[in-house]
């Protein structure tokens, strides 16, 4: 499974500002009074048919004749059009220049737009759109290591510099202030994409473009690329192998907030539809590989899964936890204990053992994500290392969000008691944090034990009430 470093909000810490720069907009304004009549296509989100489209790449070598309203001769015309593609001024995708000044709205990345925000949405930029004048978006650079030498411009579909590769389709274009890598910071770049496609018809990209400030990135961790597979089926992930581009866009998305505004409905519609889409990617929706629900005498299964780790933040003494699962277990009528190490599972065994799962019960850690598998209304107890609670900060709540935006119960978090601080440097909590970050899990038997009881317990009433509604929701089509 992925690597899983410290794991902070989706939307936290996004460097925004407010932007003052129109090198680009100003350029175009001197000439706009041509331009305006050279707009031969659609302006809104989906005008393109297979024709338009055709008639879009005509427009856009040349071929055909941009006829000027009979107030210009072609010659004219032929001037206008070779200037204004020379004009085209790209700017870096990531702004230095605004990095340090936090105002709402923008960010660094392609810092002179501005988002467009529809409620219970994540902000996003389309193009070409009214919002960009008709304008498409071109990319320049594909640096990996600095952001500063990847650039952006608009164009005129029209006017587009000579040496631009024209790339048809929708493309989403994402910048994520983490990476995607880690589960939950990958799935915190893409719900935005799932959330708008629903708006839109349930429409698939022909290919990603990947920036993680401004510098490019050219795959996705596994889990996330099958989660993305599941959702959109197969779709490249750009990496610009033609060389320097400019590269420009028939159509494009850009997410840069990850969730950001994303309303609590739309985080829940947006997990509804990539469960349904990985279970039945992993050919468990009809039924076939899903666990009964009910024992031979109709009481309802409780199944609880032990999600263990190895290394960090894994139990000190997972046969001690296990142990106390066990009896824990073995006392009601119907409970099932799984004890599962996550790192030997692919894809599609998360989703599987999450789909048969109630109860997981799992260390702190990006394996925790695969919480999106479960039904909704199941339940997570999460366990962390001491000195996770006094300094973590609030990255480590990541998967009581996580529960909230994917319809599951958290049930609630057990810290490890932190006691006399033992770190090198106890009066600074950064560095104090990062002796403990990767520590092991203790237990508290009492504790565990009480906390298994009250969860299994509630489970129990939860699905005697539910077994029939459960029973449907299995075979429930997705939205898209
Ligand atoms: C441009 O104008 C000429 C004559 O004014 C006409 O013959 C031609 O069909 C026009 N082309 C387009 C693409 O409209
Ligand atoms: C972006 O929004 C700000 C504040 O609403 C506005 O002043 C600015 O002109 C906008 N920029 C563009 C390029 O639309
Ligand atoms: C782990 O727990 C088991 C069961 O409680 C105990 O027998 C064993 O000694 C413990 N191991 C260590 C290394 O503490
Ligand atoms: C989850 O629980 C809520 C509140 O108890 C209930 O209204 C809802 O129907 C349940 N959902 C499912 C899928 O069981
Ligand atoms: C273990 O948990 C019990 C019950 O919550 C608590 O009373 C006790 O103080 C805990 N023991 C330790 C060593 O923290």
């Amino acid at each position: 499974m992925d690597t899983d470093e410290g794991l902070e909000a989706c939307t936290k810490k996004r460097s925004s500002f407010h932007s003052t720069i129109v090198i680009v907009t100003s350029t175009f304004l001197l000439l706009f009074p041509v331009v305006i009549h050279l707009q031969t296509y659609p302006l809104r989100l989906f005008g393109y048919s297979t024709s338009a489209s055709r008639a879009f790449f005509y427009t856009w070598r040349g071929l055909a004749a941009i006829n000027v309203t009979g107030q210009s001769s072609s010659s004219d015309t032929i001037i206008w059009t070779s200037k204004l593609r020379e004009s085209i001024t790209f700017l870096p995708l990531k702004d230095l220049r605004v990095a340090r000044t936090a105002m709402e709205g923008n960010t660094w990345f392609m810092s002179s737009l501005n988002d467009t925000y529809e409620e219970n949405e994540a902000e996003y930029l389309y193009f070409p759109s009214e919002a960009s004048r008709g304008r498409i978006l071109c990319i320049k650079g594909r640096d990996t290591h600095d952001g500063t030498k990847n650039s952006y411009a608009l164009a005129w579909p029209e006017t587009i510099p000579d040496s631009a590769t024209l790339m048809e389709g929708l493309t989403f274009v994402s910048d994520t202030y983490y990476d995607y890598v880690n589960l939950w910071h990958g799935l915190c770049a893409m719900a935005p994409f799932v959330g708008w496609s629903i708006e839109n018809e349930c429409i698939r990209p022909s290919r990603w473009v990947l920036f993680h400030w401004g510098e490019m990135r050219f795959k996705m961790g596994s889990w996330l690329e099958h989660l993305m597979e599941a959702n959109f089926g197969q779709v490249k992930v750009e990496s610009f192998e033609g060389g320097d581009g400019p590269y420009c866009f028939e159509k494009a998305v850009v997410m840069r907030h990850n969730e950001g505004k994303m309303g609590k409905q739309k985080k829940l519609q947006v997990s509804d539809l990539l469960r349904c889409k990985a279970r039945r990617f992993c050919g468990i929706a009809n039924g076939a590989e899903r666990e009964a629900e009910v024992n031979e005498r109709g009481e309802p299964i409780i199944r609880l899964t032990l999600f263990m780790r190895r290394g960090s933040r894994s139990f000190k003494n997972a046969t001690a936890v296990t142990d106390i699962f066990t009896r824990e277990c073995a006392k009601v009528d119907g409970c099932h204990l799984n004890v599962v190490q996550s790192e030997e599972l692919n894809f599609c065994d998360q989703v599987r053992v999450m789909t048969n799962t109630d109860i997981v019960a799992s260390p702190h850690g990006a394996q925790l994500t695969n919480m999106l598998f479960m039904d909704k209304n199941s339940s997570v107890m999460e366990f962390f290392p001491k000195g996770w609670l006094e300094l973590a900060g609030i990255g480590q709540f990541a998967h009581h969000w996580m529960a909230d935006q994917s319809g599951v119960n958290h049930q609630g978090a057990w810290w490890e008691p932190l006691g006399e601080k033992e770190c090198p440097t106890p009066q600074h909590d950064l560095e104090c944090f990062s002796f403990y970050k990767d520590g092991k899990v203790g237990h508290n038997e009492t504790h565990f034990a009480d906390w298994a009881r009250e969860v299994i317990g509630q489970t129990k009433i939860r699905k005697t009430g539910n077994v029939m509604v459960s029973k449907q929701s299995s075979i429930a089509s997705c939205i898209c």
